[in-house]
């Protein structure tokens, strides 16, 4: 990690208003005055975040032979949640301040005795523990036994799953069960844009292990975890992997890194990962009352696997991308923004721009677009100066804009401009899909 890296706080409005201006990101029911703490992801963020999570997926379960998915319900018995400790421990500490009424999370106030909305002294009131766990009923009747939750994480639904994975899969330990989904947590300080929200996407996968493998396995995944983030282009003087101490480790913990991003406000969680020993197979072997374990035939011997965990947000990841990614420069006197995002994470990977939105050109222009369509994430657009369109396309990340003018009609030929360097080549019409496929691999 560079010695010079500090938070840019700026960075935090410009991310918010592009993402409102170009279509990354909305407040939820903004129409009726917006929900708060809850976001709609536009055009662009859907891509985006699409993008993000094929990325996770691609390197932890299409990339290899250990991994499988799952896509598990997000509506819960509490059984599930009795068993996880979830029901007794999955809480923050919440005060709320006599004086002008604020909610603030203990744990996360930088002096206890002081208010940071109206700055009194000893104006808290005693801690109370909330669960962050919401709740809802199945079916018509709102009586306690119809009482279900929607989950806080995915990682419970891999543990009780484990063996119709290992009975199917024929997977055996090492291996892993992963998933990408919502989540949902009733957050008592939600904040920071869609760093923390009351509604999330998770990538998690678990990855359960013969117990005397299990260290091995935690620095294998935290290494692992660490390269995919700057396999993608994130700065490596703004990303850096903290161990826990002892004291912020979890009773069945016996090693947790968290993976941390330089965020405009100071460094951050991405995510976690966890070295849980047995806990969450033993509690739900003993709740459930199944054999959670795994007969190694080898050696003879039966085990319950031990389970390394990492754990991230899609979400916050996607935001921390974006973050990373945009840059501002000066051209000719004015100031250019570009989002310098990874190829893989483009929400566009190609703009075709007619030069005028003239009907010589839309035929050939179209004909571009659908050439190249089946393959990339085109986008099509013909209004305005071609500078002002290249500018758009710069500032949402498109890697290359191909532009369709009247020369085309005569040599089928189009210009493929380059979003980093704004370099221009002329490229025919039958080598277009070759030259972008090699730029874009
Ligand atoms: N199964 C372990 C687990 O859920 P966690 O640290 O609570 O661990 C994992 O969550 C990741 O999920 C975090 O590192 C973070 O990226 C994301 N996450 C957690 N709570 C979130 C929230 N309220 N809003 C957005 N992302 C959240």
């Amino acid at each position: 990690m560079s010695e010079t890296a500090s938070p840019d706080p700026e960075l935090f409005d410009k991310i918010v208003n592009l993402s409102k201006r170009r279509g990354f990101v909305f407040q939820s029911a903004e129409i009726y005055g917006g929900f708060r703490s809850t976001y709609d992801y536009g055009p662009l963020g859907v891509l985006l975040l699409r993008n993000v999570k094929d990325a996770w997926w691609r390197s932890m379960v299409q990339e290899r032979h250990d991994v499988v998915g799952l896509d598990a319900s997000i509506l819960s018995p509490p059984q599930v949640w009795q068993a996880s400790g979830h029901l007794a421990n999955f809480s923050d500490p919440l005060v709320d301040c006599t004086n002008c009424n604020a909610r603030h999370r203990l744990d996360k106030l930088d002096d206890p005795n002081v208010c940071p909305t109206c700055g009194s002294e000893g104006t808290f009131t005693e801690a109370r523990e909330f669960n962050l766990m919401f709740k809802t009923h199945a079916g018509p009747v709102t009586e306690t036994a119809a009482e279900v939750y929607l989950r806080p994480e995915t990682a419970q639904g891999m543990f009780i799953n484990f063996a119709n994975v290992l009975n199917t899969s024929r997977k055996r330990p090492p291996f892993g069960i992963a998933q990408i989904g919502k989540s949902f947590r009733n957050e008592i300080t939600p904040g920071n844009f869609v760093f923390r929200t009351r509604e999330f996407e998770q990538m998690e996968m678990e990855f359960f292990v013969p117990p005397a493998e299990s260290q091995e396995w935690y620095e294998y995944w935290c290494q692992t975890r660490m390269d995919w983030y700057l396999d993608l282009g994130m700065d490596p003087a703004k990303i850096k992997l903290r161990a826990h101490d002892d004291d912020e480790l979890s009773h069945y913990s016996s090693g947790t890194s968290d993976v941390e991003y330089l965020f405009p406000w100071g460094w951050d969680e991405l995510e976690g990962i966890a070295n849980r020993g047995d806990f969450d197979l033993t509690q739900h072997a003993t709740h459930s009352g199944e054999k959670l374990d795994f007969f190694d035939q080898a050696n003879n011997e039966r085990y319950v696997p031990h389970v390394i965990e990492p754990a991230a947000g899609a979400t916050r990841t996607a935001m921390a991308f974006l973050m990373d990614a945009y840059d501002e420069e000066v051209v000719n006197d004015d100031t250019r923004a570009v989002l310098r995002l990874d190829h893989r994470l483009a929400p566009y990977k190609i703009a075709v721009l007619p030069l005028s939105k003239k009907d010589t050109l839309t035929p050939t222009a179209m004909e571009v677009f659908d050439s190249l369509k089946r393959r990339w994430m085109v986008d099509y657009d013909e209004t305005q100066s071609i500078g002002k369109r290249y500018a758009r396309q710069d500032e949402v990340g498109t890697p290359y804009c191909v532009t369709v003018d009247f020369d085309t009609l005569d040599d089928r030929a189009v210009t493929v401009r380059e979003r980093d360097t704004r370099e221009q080549d002329r490229v025919s019409l039958d080598q277009l899909e070759g030259y972008l496929a090699e730029r874009l691999s």
